[in-house]
């Protein structure tokens, strides 16, 4: 038995595949493919689904498996080009349950480790903050982008970089320069993570309910993110709470190969005739699905390859995969993200 072994090379298990010390370095792999990989961590909106509290036709459904749907957490994607080193956008409340459930997210290149290189928000609402907490094990300053809106409630209405500070600390790096037009925000590109170029840019939702600018949103309260993969020029448009489509948000979404964009509601009033709230869709910042000016329409006025919906709110009848609402989508050609979809690009 141990004879067999020996006469195998020393770089090879026994079935023929590379031992790890003689792998070519995954980045090197990757330069080859020229791949870029946006993985959906968390697919739903703030409350994930089944929300804790709820009964709704879909929590419960979900819950007694009398309807065929997926559950999903909180709000979160990963983008990587050598499937090693990732750039965590938005940090859900979920993280540690999605970290457990993506492997490739822990390399394990040393006793305390982790893929994630740096942190970047679009907004400071809970659902994409709060996984902050999370990451405070961290052995080096976690490396957050965010805009200077964004930074201002993470010291003040909820000030997690504050807490933050008394464990791994915040290495804040901002999302600044915005064009004159109001467009666009500098350029960045994260150290270790070669060959991505981020966009981001602000757009039109609501700052969260605690934020003293709850209602005075200016440009970096919400943003949008155009990720770029510099060795082919393909590009995803991220944005997971969308209340109005501005000229340079149409523009981004056109030029990408891939929307991952606000699905939160299927109707502007889906909470308020559940009795669940008060509140509209456009109350809470985001552009409902169907009918008039919603984003199916929006998205039937572009040519962009893949449409992808993500932040999908937990009374949404397109998570029923058996809904008729589903099979609208279908014809439109609109995808429903779901917690691990990996996106290629
Ligand atoms: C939102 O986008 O409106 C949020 O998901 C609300 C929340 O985090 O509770
Ligand atoms: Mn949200
Ligand atoms: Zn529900």
């Amino acid at each position: 038995m141990f004879g067999f072994f020996h006469h195998l090379p020393c770089c090879m298990h026994a079935d023929g595949r590379l031992n790890d010390a003689a792998k070519p370095r995954r980045t090197h792999e990757n330069e080859i493919l020229k791949i870029m990989k946006i993985l959906v961590l968390g697919s739903a909106a703030g409350g994930g689904f089944p929300q804790w509290n709820c009964n709704c036709p879909n929590c419960a459904g979900v819950r007694s498996g009398g309807i065929k749907a997926k559950a999903r957490t909180q709000s979160s994607i990963a983008v990587s080009s050598n499937g090693t080193d990732w750039v965590l956008i938005n940090a859900s409340p979920d993280i540690l349950q999605q970290i457990r459930s993506n492997p490739s997210l822990q390399p394990a290149r040393a006793i305390r480790d982790t893929g994630i290189a740096a942190v970047m928000v679009m907004d400071a609402q809970i659902d994409h903050i709060t996984g902050l907490l999370m990451l405070r094990e961290g052995r080096k300053k976690l490396n957050l982008y965010c805009t200077e809106s964004v930074w201002d409630d993470l010291n003040h209405g909820l000030p997690l970089a504050k807490v933050l500070s008394h464990y791994c600390g915040v290495e804040r790096h901002p999302i600044e320069g915005l064009s004159s037009d109001q467009t666009h925000f500098a350029p960045i590109e994260v150290p270790g993570i070669e060959g991505i170029r981020f966009h981001p840019m602000p757009l039109k939702s609501k700052a969260p309910p605690y934020s003293p600018h709850r209602n005075n949103p200016g440009p970096g309260d919400n943003n949008g993110l155009m990720i770029e993969s510099k060795a082919t020029g393909k590009k995803l448009f991220y944005a997971p709470g969308l209340g109005e489509i501005e000229p340079h948000v149409l523009d981004a979404m056109q030029q990408a190969d891939c929307v991952l964009v606000d699905g939160t509601v299927w109707t502007g009033d889906e909470m308020i005739t559940l009795g669940l709230t008060q509140k509209t869709a456009a109350d809470m910042g985001h552009l409902q699905l169907s009918g008039p000016g919603g984003m199916i329409e929006v998205l039937d006025g572009i040519g962009t390859r893949r449409k992808v919906l993500i932040h999908i709110n937990n009374t949404n009848p397109i998570l029923n995969e058996d809904a008729s609402e589903r099979t609208v989508l279908a014809q439109h050609g609109i995808e429903v993200a779901y917690d691990g979809m990996e996106i290629n690009l």
